[in-house]
């Protein structure tokens, strides 16, 4: 074993090393890499010797989501002490239903729930459970509002009531394909539409419930999103909950992508009224910077989990240190640690840390606005509240200038709509990127755009804001 950890972590360094030179690989088509890479399964193995040499190809060939190269989705970054955890989360490799096999994992997985609580005012009387990801910690949201607005539910099946969602034209799309998967049926998702900067607007969701309730329709869950995936509006949770008190539906904040503003004091605003929420999502993968994957479904009232996903199994559950058993909570049965890289990391950094790291990527995002308004040539899509930051090129394709910057191995970064409009969305949740970074992001997409003909969509027209 030892053996084999060294040379493990010899091709991490080699990882890490070629991440110097070569932050973003070029591009290779899936049927290359597929020929350069020796990935058949056969009926022979192989010698150690070899399958290190392959294992490293793979490694070296795969891109790299950490640094100054990576902008394109709301994760990333490489926090080495979470990394650490990661690394004996599977050395140890315990499943994190009992206390029995987990022991110490279960409860360093309570702490974290309890500090996460805890910042949003529910440390007293909430409960939570990890899971793999934003979208499932939003399915176990819809799942619970759904069971407790009908509790026969659970134990009867649903019987083809037809139960309405809302969401914004901005909620991210777990939200639709958790109700095609929850029986609710993608259909009965409303997409209520956004106000200028992304918010969904309270006015067209209570006209939308009404006239719902008037086709015969039962509405019983908004989600409201706390930093938008693509141009990271927080939406207004007071007003939002106003509506879902007066219609007495359930109402979740999906925080999978902002829920981490809450550790900062100066931008922890952003989520006034996230303690009002029935079900709250936070995801630590994105701006806690933690590897892939960490979610988090809070609720402010003990009890629900176990009451709508519990089941009984002899096999498994064999003390009566229920409280220490989370798999009577979690949808998975066996399932890895989560929990270990983001205590390790919040150990590590303390809130004081965590603080300064979230409020560097807010820093990052705003000198990325000062950029763009200083660059007569970049037109800026909307003030951001959060850490992404949309933008064009005048006459310029977003998506040619995108695709251009993968293919060369220049960069990664992701285009996104609104409006009408399609532009560069640039994700700052890395704490390692500096402003320097951002400098030199900025001049590369001069570089790539200055050799792009003027396309024909942009007979440049900005969008007028009122
Ligand atoms: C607002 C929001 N909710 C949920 C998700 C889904 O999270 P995950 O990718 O962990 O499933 C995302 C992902 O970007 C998101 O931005």
């Amino acid at each position: 074993m030892n053996h084999v950890l060294n040379k493990t972590f010899e091709i991490a360094e080699k990882y890490i090393s070629d991440h110097e030179s070569r932050p973003v690989l070029p591009y290779q088509s899936p049927e290359k890499m597929a020929q350069r890479l020796d990935l058949h399964l056969g009926e022979e193995g192989m010698s150690e010797t070899h399958f290190f040499q392959l294992l490293e190809q793979i490694i070296l060939a795969t891109p790299k989501t950490a640094g100054e190269g990576f902008y394109n989705q709301l994760f990333g970054g490489r926090n080495f002490i979470a990394v650490a955890g990661e690394i004996l989360a599977a050395v140890m490799n315990n499943s994190m239903y009992t206390y029995k096999v987990a022991g110490p994992q279960i409860l360093l997985e309570k702490e974290v729930l309890r500090k996460m609580l805890s910042k949003i005012g529910w440390e007293e009387t909430g409960e939570g459970a990890f899971a793999p990801g934003g979208s499932m910690t939003n399915l176990i949201a819809m799942i619970i509002a759904r069971n407790e607005k009908f509790q026969s539910i659970r134990n009867e099946g649903f019987n083809g009531m037809k139960l309405t969602a809302y969401t914004s034209v901005e909620g991210h799309y777990s939200i639709m394909k958790n109700a095609g998967i929850i029986g609710i049926g993608r259909h009965n998702v409303r997409h209520i539409p956004s106000d200028i900067t992304g918010k969904m607007r309270p006015d067209a969701l209570r006209s939308q419930i009404l006239t719902d309730i008037q086709d015969g329709f039962i509405p019983f869950f908004i989600n409201a999103t706390a930093s938008t995936t693509v141009l990271g509006a927080f939406d207004p949770l007071h007003e939002l909950h106003k509506i879902a008190r007066e219609f007495g539906l359930w109402m979740h904040t999906d925080g999978a992508f902002g829920g981490s503003a809450i550790m900062s004091q100066r931008h922890k605003h952003l989520l006034d009224g996230a303690e009002l929420s029935d079900s709250f999502s936070w995801n630590a993968h994105k701006m806690m910077s933690v590897p892939l994957t960490a979610s988090v479904i809070l609720f402010p009232k003990k009890g629900l989990l176990n009451k709508h996903i519990s089941e009984h199994a002899d096999y498994l559950f064999q003390s009566d240190e229920d409280d220490y058993n989370p798999g009577l909570n979690s949808i998975q049965c066996g399932r890895k640690n989560d929990a270990l890289k983001v205590w390790a990391s919040w150990k590590y950094f303390g809130d004081e840390g965590y603080e300064k790291r979230i409020n560097h990527l807010f820093e990052l995002a705003q000198y990325a606005v000062e950029a763009i308004k200083s660059d007569s040539e970049f037109e800026l899509f909307q003030e951001p509240e959060g850490t992404t930051v949309c933008f064009e090129v005048a006459e310029k394709s977003s998506k040619e200038i995108c695709h251009i910057l993968d293919q060369k191995g220049i960069l990664k970064v992701g285009y996104g709509s609104a409006r009408g409009r399609t532009f560069i969305r640039v994700a700052f949740v890395n704490p390692e990127i500096t402003f320097a970074n951002v400098d030199d992001f900025f001049e590369k997409i001069r570089q790539v755009a200055k050799e792009l003909a003027p396309t024909v969509e942009s007979a440049y027209a900005p969008y007028k804001l009122f």
